[in-house]
């Protein structure tokens, strides 16, 4: 049951806009597809919805492939960014529509649409035209016209990218509930990593029309397996800093960068090149005396309760975002190009191979400056 993507191709000319993609979504999971602008997002969508005809590949919606099938009869609804709502029909008639053309007798319309309205919370809007809407209200009225349908998956492009950053949050909680009261698979496209990790169950990354990684928000932000989603996900984003391997003996490598050392076991096979670097989360630096690191002051930023200290390692820079506390408060004092000391939170160093974008599977063994 639920949305399954098998080996999904698009090819327009020369660009390949989704290349081989493969996911599920499972009965009743909110799927958030994301990625940035260009890498095929609403191309997979629109596979999913049938106005794309795919190069190659299979879509089966409750176990139903639906290659060549008309979009109409894929029992699936679309959101669309802007809502598409007929300016010169009632919100009332907007929702009905749909079900008019089908023919559906009156009275089952007028029962579907008031019980939509109720769950919505759209009931006194129902005599209103779209011009004298609110843009949630907007937004809670597309939402209500595909809900009338009650189709098998909800597909939802960018839904929430035309509202302010005030009202986008609401509509964040609204749309969660609009999962727990429909129970619909849902696929949800965005570029936003906040909006990812908050409604997705589970999140595809993706790049240059390749799925990256598909996995619960925790566990991507916890266990990226790839660069570009270390990058991709946490603001700041994870930092990056260039090493020099050298190989000491059967998987066991030591990674210099600056001044500092990390002695690793590498599970995978591990070819030391140029091209090999190690990242760690902003927030899992810890400043201490007695941390195993050290690095150049370059300056700090107060952003309230937390602060961004920038510091620099020969050409290499990182961010540690910081708690303000009686030993981190101290760096405010400190003059810009000073050494600090700093650890970064066990198991929480990763090494990369940044032209493949590869995640080795490697165990630290031991850090010092
Ligand atoms: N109809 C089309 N014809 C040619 N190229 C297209 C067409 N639609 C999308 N593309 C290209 O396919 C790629 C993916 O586009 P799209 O799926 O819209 O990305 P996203 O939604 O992630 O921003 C882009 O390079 C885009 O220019
Ligand atoms: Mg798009």
């Amino acid at each position: 049951m639920g949305v399954c993507v098998s080996n999904l191709v698009v090819q327009y000319g020369t660009t390949r806009a989704v290349d081989n993609v493969s996911f599920e979504v499972r009965d009743g999971e909110f799927l958030v597809i994301l990625g940035p602008s260009g890498c095929g997002k609403t191309t997979i969508l629109r596979c999913i919805a049938g106005l794309v005809e795919p190069t190659s590949g299979e879509i089966t919606i409750d176990g139903r492939v639906v290659n060549g099938i008309y979009p109409s009869e894929r029992n699936i609804a679309m959101v669309f960014q802007n809502y598409a709502l007929y300016p010169h029909m009632t919100v009332h008639d907007n929702i009905a529509l749909n079900m008019k053309m089908k023919k559906i007798p009156k009275p089952e319309i007028e029962k579907r649409v008031k019980d939509v309205a109720l769950k919505l919370q759209i009931s006194e809007l129902l005599q209103k035209k779209p011009r004298q809407l609110s843009g949630g209200q907007a937004q809670r009225v597309g939402l209500a016209r595909a809900m009338v349908r009650d189709p098998a998956a909800f597909l939802m492009d960018e839904p929430l990218s035309n509202l302010d950053a005030k009202l986008r949050n609401e509509m964040r909680d609204e749309m969660k509930r609009f999962q727990k009261i429909t129970g619909r698979s849902i696929v949800y496209v965005t570029h936003d990593q906040i909006e990812a990790m908050t409604l997705g169950d589970r999140i595809l990354v993706l790049n240059h029309g390749k799925a990256i990684q598909i996995d619960e928000p925790r566990k991507l932000f916890d266990e990226p397996n790839h660069l570009f989603v270390a990058g991709f996900l946490g603001n700041p984003p994870m930092n990056i800093m260039p090493c020099d391997v050298r190989l000491t003996g059967a998987g066991r490598y030591d990674m210099k960068f600056g001044s500092n050392r990390v002695k690793v076991e590498i599970k995978d096979s591990m070819t030391p090149s140029a091209s090999t670097s190690m990242g760690f989360r902003p927030t899992d630096v810890i400043i201490s005396d007695d941390g195993p690191f050290r690095a150049s002051l370059d300056y700090v930023e107060l952003l309230g309760t937390e602060m961004n200290a920038h510091f620099r390692i020969g050409e290499g820079r990182f961010i540690a975002r910081l708690l303000r506390d009686s030993i981190t408060e101290k760096l405010f004092q400190t003059k810009s190009g000073t050494d600090v000391s700093f650890g970064v939170r066990a198991n929480r160093i990763f090494i990369f191979d940044s032209l493949s974008g590869h995640r080795y599977n490697a165990l630290l063994d031991s850090a010092d400056a």
